[in-house]
């Protein structure tokens, strides 16, 4: 695998592979097994597998998690090694983000809905940083894990309005044995609140009971669900068209419900189409 930390080291790797299909799969690092899995399902589908890590600073608004991002490079560049990736582009915040750079990518409305809502500036930082990978890494097809759905709602909006010659592909949400989504925040907590952050599978589960009995309102059985938990503070729970995010009845089949929610300090969130 190769590891290249510039833009112009990069574009001239790629340049013998232009004839592949190739595959991009973005991530910050701190690498589990929903990253791997959006590698080996990018391995199966391609013949050229490139990966960026990147903290990316700006979609971290001011006092979210930034500093604090879980950061293991070495383990991280080994593991995307082992996985089969060939290219590993891993840039400097100055190497992305040069003195004098201005230019953002706004999707408008879709980008500050959900976590959009929760999280002011989160999707203008996602989308500028991506579209900057899209032309940097030019992958035929680029993956994403539906546990990020708003981001992915964002990231095909995106792709549709401004014609990235790609296609997106999102990947089911990878899980613990426990039923909770894996995710590199899962490491800021503690046992106890490793306990409480079982609450977001479960209220989904409930939800989607509530779904099967055709109950008239199924998000309240996963809202008593959260409010049981003192632990658990729910930012949202809503029902969305999955690609627009305006609210939809979770009755029409395909309807995104997701669910964010802070277990202590850490963010989390979870979703499931019906
Ligand atoms: P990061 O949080 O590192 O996630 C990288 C990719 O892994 C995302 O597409 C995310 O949805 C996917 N992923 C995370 N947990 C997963 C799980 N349990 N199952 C399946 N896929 C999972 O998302 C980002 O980074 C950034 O916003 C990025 C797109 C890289 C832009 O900076």
């Amino acid at each position: 695998m190769q590891i290249l930390k510039t833009i112009a080291e990069t574009r001239q790797a790629l340049t013998p592979h232009r004839a592949k299909t190739t595959a991009l799969v973005p991530t910050m690092g701190a690498l589990h097994a929903g990253h791997l899995s959006l590698v080996d399902r990018a391995r199966a589908e391609c013949s050229f597998v490139t990966a960026s890590l990147f903290v990316n600073p700006t979609q971290f608004a001011p006092g979210e998690d930034f500093e604090r991002y879980p950061r293991q490079f070495e383990r991280d560049a080994e593991m995307f090694a082992a996985a089969g990736v060939d290219l590993l582009f891993a840039p400097s915040p100055e190497e992305m983000y040069p003195h004098g750079a201005t230019t953002t990518i706004d999707v408008g409305d879709v980008g500050t809905r959900l976590d959009g809502a929760h999280r002011p500036g989160h999707f203008l930082g996602v989308a500028t940083v991506v579209a900057k990978l899209f032309h940097i890494l030019q992958p035929n097809r680029a993956y994403f894990g539906q546990k990020d759905a708003v981001q992915v709602a964002v990231l095909r909006r995106m792709v549709r309005d401004l014609n990235f010659p790609l296609e997106l592909i999102a990947c089911p949400i990878l899980r613990d044995a426990d039923g909770l989504a894996l995710s590199s925040r899962n490491a800021y907590l503690t046992p106890e609140e490793r306990t409480s952050a079982l609450t977001l599978p479960r209220a989904l589960d409930a939800i989607r009971e509530a779904l099967a009995a055709n109950h008239p309102n199924p998000l309240e059985a996963g809202r008593r669900l959260i409010q049981s938990n003192p632990a658990v503070a729910p930012e949202y729970l809503e029902s969305v068209d999955s690609d627009t995010l305006l609210p939809q009845s979770p009755q029409t089949p395909g309807t995104l419900i997701a669910l964010a929610v802070r277990v202590g300090k850490t963010r989390l969130i979870d979703n499931f189409l019906t």
